[in-house]
């Protein structure tokens, strides 16, 4: 028991007065070693294929910094990639994708089993990193959740309020919902291979769930995550889940429990008091410092990290930011942080 990992003992349901750390993007533009390596891969796409140089910038940080976990190296929009979409990233504006309307979109994608060749120099990053990895660092694997996947798939690229998937919602459910669920079966199969290459953890990133409302978010956020968890624990028993329904609000109450989740990550608009009342209850809480902080640094970046800790103390707590750290932070303010956590 002792000689658990720690991040897999907050999964677990322990409460820690030092919990475990890791950050959103951590292997990113803020470090001067990963820009080294990203410019040796070419481009962003190049690195994320390359199983090697994926491997090692995930691996940055973690001689850096020594966190809790690793997570892999990879994209979210990986799996549009796999499933025969187009992708392509603009320096400096993100990413562009070829754009599904409807029906005859759909039908040029491929089946949820044909996405492993493409897939398999990702799969092959995690067994490299499930060798190299500090024994005592826990290994997350990763996917989009659908809906934010399909939002970046129906428009082409990201979008302020993602108006043209909650579009094709509403115009043409059918062709929607089809998507959704080639998404949440094609995300089954994908992490499940990360699991099986050595992936300890998978967490489901929801960034745009917060644009679901009502209805509308139980089907389309909640129940794809709900049988994305389902199916992972059936093939994987034990295997701990973490989700992130990104600015779910009132949303977030009941959410792990409903999805069957061991962890539901928060993003910086949730008060950490108030995650302790309303989820702490019923999983573990992972976040939510605000990534401007690590930016600013200083007394304001010590005062709210122990803010957060103290306040989630009293249950299973994964510190870590309420979203990623931008390619401005200072990479002096992470140890600023550590050592405001860790004492
Ligand atoms: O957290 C990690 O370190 C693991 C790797 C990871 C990346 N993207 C690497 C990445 C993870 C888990 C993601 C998730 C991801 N990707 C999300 C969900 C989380 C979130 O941020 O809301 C989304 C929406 C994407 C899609 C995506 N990828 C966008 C919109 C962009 C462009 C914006 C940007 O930051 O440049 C990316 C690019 C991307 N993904 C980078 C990294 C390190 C930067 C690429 C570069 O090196 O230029």
């Amino acid at each position: 028991m002792t000689d658990k990992k720690k991040l897999l003992r907050s999964l677990a349901g322990e409460a820690m007065d030092v919990p475990p750390v890791w950050l959103m993007r951590q292997a990113g533009r803020y470090l001067p070693e990963y820009r080294e390596t990203r410019a040796q891969a070419g481009d962003f796409l190049s690195l994320c294929y390359n199983s090697e140089l994926a491997a090692e910038v995930t691996l940055q940080p973690i001689r850096r910094y020594g966190f809790d976990a690793a997570i892999l190296f990879a994209d979210i929009l990986l799996i549009p990639d796999a499933l025969g979409a187009d992708l392509w990233f603009v320096t400096g504006e993100g990413p562009r994708l070829s754009t599904i309307t409807g029906p005859e979109g759909l039908k040029t994608l491929k089946g949820k089993d044909d996405i492993h060749d493409h897939l398999a120099p990702v799969y092959e990053t995690v067994r490299i990193l499930s060798r190299e990895l500090p024994k005592e660092t826990t290994l997350i694997g990763f996917a989009g959740a659908p809906w934010t996947v399909a939002t970046y798939m129906i428009a082409g690229r990201g979008t302020p309020d993602q108006g043209p998937a909650h579009a094709l919602r509403e115009s043409d459910p059918e062709t929607f919902g089809a998507l959704i669920d080639l998404l949440t079966e094609a995300t089954i199969e994908y992490l499940d291979m990360q699991v099986k290459a050595g992936a300890e953890v998978v967490k489901i990133f929801d960034s745009w769930a917060g644009s679901l409302k009502g209805e509308a978010f139980d089907k389309f956020a909640l129940e794809p995550a709900k049988r994305i968890t389902a199916e992972m624990k059936r093939r994987n028993p034990g295997l701990p889940v973490i989700a992130f329904p990104r600015e779910a609000g009132e949303k977030y109450i009941g959410f792990a429990k409903a999805v069957g989740a061991d962890c539901v990550a928060i993003d910086t608009k949730v008060a950490p008091e108030w995650a302790a009342e309303h989820l702490q209850p019923d999983s573990c809480v992972q976040g939510n410092l605000d990534p401007k902080l690590m930016v600013e640094g200083g007394q304001r970046l010590v005062d709210e990290a122990r803010h957060i800790v103290d306040a989630l103390k009293g249950g299973p707590h994964i510190f870590n930011l309420g979203h990623g750290i931008t390619p401005d932070a200072d990479p002096e303010n992470v140890h600023v942080l550590l050592d405001a956590i860790r004492g």
